[in-house]
This record gives structure tokens, C-alpha cells and sequence, in this order.
């Protein structure tokens, strides 16, 4: 229903934009910290320092009783991953994904990173969900319709053969972390609405090198893929604006082709 879809003005773009900015911060951060010997628990327990120095709070610790302080999903975990003693290891890949919250205003982004040497499919994968992110936003202008954003991404992934995760979708952000309208990684079957400018969305492909089917674990929030395979998650807090999505989460790019040594 887009009557409920809320729209931000531009000083209220300008707040969220403070968020956003804090959410990149601590997630280029958190990226740059991660490698392999640790475990996923000091990677949380860096990222709730980087908040602190932030003075921002925090979107996820607490929300439905989520116990860290952001998601730190390795490999086969698509995402929600919660800080534990797992160690990182050479080739693996490690999504994180940071919420901030500036005076009451919220931003919400995600990256995956390699560890060391990993396999070619697996860099392919990474640089396919990145690319398939800023496919989305490109679409995210006044006047398309949300399904245009939602097609996009799945257009573009499909022809590698990945699993497109179906189960978790992004999502309207804004006064709280989860907003209307839901924004799939797949053009659905029902009507989506118009996109107006100065709604905001948070856009997450999450993308598999094998099934699309996920499972969660005991503890409620680990996704993991049902085939054991690893899973990419790229996410980008944005503006609907008159050429395309404005990022509000600006970082720079972590998985192009180039910088993996591959081709798309
Ligand atoms: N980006 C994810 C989402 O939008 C992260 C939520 S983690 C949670 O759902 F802990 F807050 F649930
Ligand atoms: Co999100």
C-alpha cells in the first residue's frame, strides 16, 4: 500500500543521511578489522567500540532480543549472524551488517568481505551481489515502480545461476529500522506500488552459490543456506530521488570485478 509509505523531506534526508553515514563508518571499520585468527565474537565486540566512539545508538542490539551488536555471517550464513567463538579463516567470506541510529533517525548497510585467498566462483559471487545492489539503486528513481528496484536485481543475478534468497527481503528504513515497503531481490507477483520521491529504502540482495533455500538455526537467528554453500549480502541504506537512488550509506566499493581479479 504506497499511502503508507512515508516520504522524507530533504532536511529530513539530511538527518538520515547522518546515520547512514555513521552506519557506513562503522562498517568500513569493521570491515578492515576482520581477518583470519579472529573470532566472529571480537568482531562484534569492535564494532560495539566503534559505536561507543560513534555516539550513535544501535539499531539491532535488543531489536526482537537481537544479542549483538551487529551481524557477522561467515560463509554458509546468509545473515543474522551473531558473534561467537567461530575463528575466521584464510577463504572465507564474513557479511557484515551495522544499524545506526542518530537522533532517532536509522541506517542500515551491509558488505561481504574475502579472507585471504578465496576460490574464483566465490569472488564471482561477491562482485555479482555488489554489482546487483547498485543495479537496484539505479532503479530506485520517482515515477518507477518498486518492482522496477526488485527486478533489477534479480535480472541481473539470474543469469549467473545463483540462489536468490527469498525468505529475507530489505525494506522501507527511516524512524525505525524496518519501515513499508518490503523490497524483495525478485519481482513478486503481487502489485508493488510507485516509488515517490524522498521514500527511503534499504535494498540487501542476498545471493547463493547454491540453493536459494535457507534454514534458521536453534538459537532463532542464523540463517544459513540449506546446502551448506556460502552466501554474499551487500545492503545500502537510500533515497528515492529523480535519477536513481541516492545512497545515504556511501562507502567505497569492496567488490568489483577488478579489485577481485575477475570478470563479470
Ligand atoms: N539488515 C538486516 C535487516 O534489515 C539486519 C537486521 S539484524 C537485527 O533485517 F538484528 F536487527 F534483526
Ligand atoms: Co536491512
Amino acid at each position: 500500500m504506497a499511502e503508507h509509505i512515508p516520504t522524507r523531506n530533504p532536511n529530513e534526508i539530511a538527518k538520515l543521511r547522518r546515520a547512514g553515514e555513521a552506519s557506513a563508518r562503522i562498517l568500513t571499520e569493521v570491515a578492515s578489522f576482520v581477518r583470519a585468527g579472529v573470532t566472529t565474537a571480537q568482531v562484534d565486540a569492535y564494532a560495539a567500540e566503534l559505536f561507543t566512539a560513534e555516539k550513535c545508538g544501535n539499531a539491532f542490539h535488543g531489536y526482537c532480543g537481537y544479542p549483538g551488536h551487529i551481524c557477522i555471517s561467515v560463509n554458509e550464513v546468509v545473515v543474522h549472524g551473531i558473534g561467537s567463538d567461530r575463528v575466521i579463516k584464510d577463504g572465507d567470506i564474513v557479511s557484515l551488517d551495522v544499524g545506526a541510529i542518530v537522533d532517532g533517525w536509522y541506517g542500515d548497510n551491509a558488505l561481504t568481505v574475502p579472507v585471504g585467498q578465496v576460490s574464483e566462483e566465490v569472488r564471482r559471487l561477491l562482485a555479482v551481489t555488489e554489482e546487483a545492489l547498485y543495479r537496484g539503486i539505479a532503479e530506485a528513481r520517482q515515477g518507477n515502480n518498486l518492482a522496477d528496484v526488485c527486478g533489477a536485481v534479480e535480472d541481473f543475478v539470474k543469469p549467473y545461476g545463483f540462489g536468490i534468497v527469498r525468505d529475507y527481503v530489505g525494506h522501507g528504513v527511516g524512524r525505525h529500522l524496518h519501515e513499508e515497503p518490503s523490497v524483495p531481490n525478485y519481482r513478486p507477483q503481487h502489485h508493488l506500488p510507485h516509488l515517490k520521491r524522498g521514500m527511503i529504502l534499504a535494498i540487501e540482495p542476498m545471493i547463493t552459490l547454491g540453493t536459494f533455500k535457507v534454514k534458521v538455526l536453534d538459537d532463532k537467528w542464523t540463517a544459513v543456506t540449506k546446502d551448506g554453500l556460502p552466501a554474499a549480502h551487500f545492503e545500502h541504506t537510500v533515497a528515492v530521488g529523480p535519477h536513481g537512488g541516492e545512497i545515504l550509506t556511501e562507502r567505497p566499493r569492496n567488490a568489483l570485478p577488478e579489485q577481485l581479479g575477475i570478470a563479470l
